[in-house]
């Protein structure tokens, strides 16, 4: 169970309901001159592809428009938060602020992901199923945006903030921030991943904040999920970066326990102690001298 003076140093935190789970409407249908992305009209989990993905200056060029589409999406997505407003309505705007762009929405029927966007709403750390549950005030939100344009995928994903949030929650969200761009600040062609996990727990450390290790950033391009796996905790991993090589970081951080809990929709995923969680994510581009964040405009 998660206890308020958990809360690491602070006084004025305030406990939220259970994360409960509201109903999850229809479908919403894509027009057919938009492109799928292949593992569209199969329900299975498609495998983690051992591809790196090394992009040549066409590539880039099309990884950066979707990546671009992508942040403009989040953003957006961003305005909708407030007191009252349902996950679905959030869906929704995104799926046609998507579509008008003349892109897929990645999340859509991935491994039967029924939804166009992950909101993961304050326990939940990830993958959370837009449906009929209104935000509060004091909520945080995750919403995840991915978007498929051109036959490239671009992913990413910020933290907001519903109404009055404590003082506490905003700051794991403000490090949680940060240490995403502590990640990419150590990241250029030769340097190894694992300085990525290295340097995100000395940070997320310095705060007594948990780096979820369940879930990883991966390689991005024309596959949604390949190698390599970017683990953002502590590791031993080998291998290092190359030039014109597209990958995502994407730490969650929480203020409890970093064990997790997946409902039976197989999708949503809470912390055990039903602390909160942030996330954020950007797609990077490895260059000779450093990493460009390409879901930035
Ligand atoms: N966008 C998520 C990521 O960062 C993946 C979501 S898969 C979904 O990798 F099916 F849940 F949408
Ligand atoms: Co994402
Ligand atoms: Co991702």
């Amino acid at each position: 169970m998660y206890r308020e003076r958990e809360l690491r140093g602070s006084t004025t935190a305030t406990r939220r309901p259970p994360l409960r789970r509201g109903r999850v409407s229809q479908r919403l249908p894509v027009p057919d001159d938009i492109p799928k992305p292949p593992y569209v009209g199969s329900r299975e989990l498609p495998e983690i592809s051992s591809e790196h993905q090394i992009h040549d200056a066409e590539g880039i060029a099309r990884m950066r428009a979707a990546c671009v589409l992508a942040a403009r999406v989040v953003d957006y997505a961003g305005t909708l938060v407030r007191p009252s407003v349902t996950t679905n309505e959030i869906d929704k705007a995104v799926h046609q602020m998507i579509i008008d762009a003349g892109a897929y929405p990645s999340p859509l029927g991935y491994g039967g992901f029924p939804k166009s966007v992950c909101t993961s709403v304050n326990e939940c750390m990830c993958h959370g199923i837009p449906d009929s549950r209104q935000l509060q005030d004091g909520d945080i939100i995750n919403i995840d945006v991915t978007v498929y344009l051109n036959g490239y995928h671009g992913d990413t994903s910020k933290t907001f903030f519903c109404g009055d949030v404590s003082e506490s929650i905003k700051r794991l969200v403000k490090v949680t921030e940060e240490c995403l761009h502590y990640g990419i600040a150590v990241c250029r062609d030769g340097a190894l991943y694992r300085k990525i996990g290295k340097r995100i727990s000395e940070h997320a450390e310095k705060f007594g904040y948990g780096v979820v290790d369940r879930f990883v950033g991966h390689g991005i391009g024309t596959v949604f999920h390949s190698e390599p796996l970017i683990f953002h905790h502590r590791n031993d991993k080998s291998g290092s970066m190359v030039e014109g090589q597209t990958f995502t970081i994407e730490p969650i951080l929480t203020l409890g326990s970093t064990e997790c809990v997946t409902w039976e929709d197989n999708w949503t995923t809470l912390t055990a102690d039903g602390s909160p969680a942030a996330q954020f994510e950007h797609t990077i581009l490895i260059t000779k001298t450093g990493a460009e964040i390409l879901t930035t405009y």
